[in-house]
């Protein structure tokens, strides 16, 4: 099975080599674990290093914001096999036919899939899931994000949706069922040990993958994403 690299130090190792290919992987969490900069390091190391197209999707954040927000982090864009959207370049984008649609999903989908003809890409990211639900004229949310995921997995490509939770919620998703379509969770953690938060990565599932099941110790060191083991940390 073709994998795709995380390039988390140390990860990789522990996931039979990395993500598989065509795979859609949920990354979730609480506001501030570093969902959508591990999501876009991901896209970013295997544009950089792995000479895979990107799609970054930034639907809550405007795309120049964005952009630096990643530049503090060391990662600066690659324009030739990254691409950043906002929802306004979305709207421009999609022209007179879905300008009025007030489903996102929709009009996400129609987004992709007429970019897809004119380009390919490797990797796609959608930050988050959650700004795909959030217009009242979704009636039958879990009907549609069952379609979305499905129409998502037709397309080949590998993708990461990022997902927000909630303090002591304890659902992946949204509508409770994105943990059920989706091949992979990569949730992130936040503890409070004492008067210092503590930032964790676990492999809740991974289709085809023999994972470890443990919560690594989560780092973001200069211009990348570090793991460390419980016995690491013991020495
Ligand atoms: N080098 C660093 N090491 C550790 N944490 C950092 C570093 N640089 C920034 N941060 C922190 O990362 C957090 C933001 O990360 P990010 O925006 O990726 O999280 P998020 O889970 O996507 O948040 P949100 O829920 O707001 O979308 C901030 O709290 C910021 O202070
Ligand atoms: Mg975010």
């Amino acid at each position: 099975m073709e994998r795709i690299k995380t390039y988390i130090e140390r990860l990789d190792e522990r996931l039979e080599g990395g993500i598989p290919k065509g795979t859609i992987s949920l990354i979730c969490g609480v506001a501030g674990c570093m969902k959508s900069s591990l999501a876009y390091s991901i896209l970013y190391k295997n544009a950089v290093e792995g000479n895979l197209k990107g799609l970054y999707i930034t639907l809550e954040q405007d795309a120049q914001s964005f952009k630096k927000q990643m530049e503090v982090l060391g990662l600066r864009e690659e324009s030739e096999k990254l691409t950043i959207v906002d929802h306004k370049m979305i709207d421009k984008e999609v022209g007179v036919n879905m300008r009025f649609e007030h489903n996102s999903i929709k009009k996400v989908k129609y987004y992709v899939d007429d970019l897809l003809k004119r380009e390919e890409y490797d990797l796609i990211a959608i930050d988050p899931l959650n700004a795909l639900y959030s217009l009242t004229t979704i009636k039958n949310p879990r009907g549609e994000a069952h379609l979305f995921f499905e129409e998502l997995r037709e397309t080949g490509i590998t993708s990461f949706l990022i997902s927000e939770m909630y303090q002591g919620d304890n659902r992946f998703g949204k509508y409770g069922v994105e943990e059920f379509l989706a091949d992979a969770i990569i949730h992130l953690e936040l503890k409070r040990e004492r008067d210092i938060l503590e930032r964790y990565l676990g492999i809740v599932k991974m289709r085809y993958t023999n994972h470890h099941l443990q919560y690594f110790p989560l780092f973001y060191n200069r211009d990348k994403f570090i793991i460390y083991t419980k016995e690491e940390l013991e020495l």
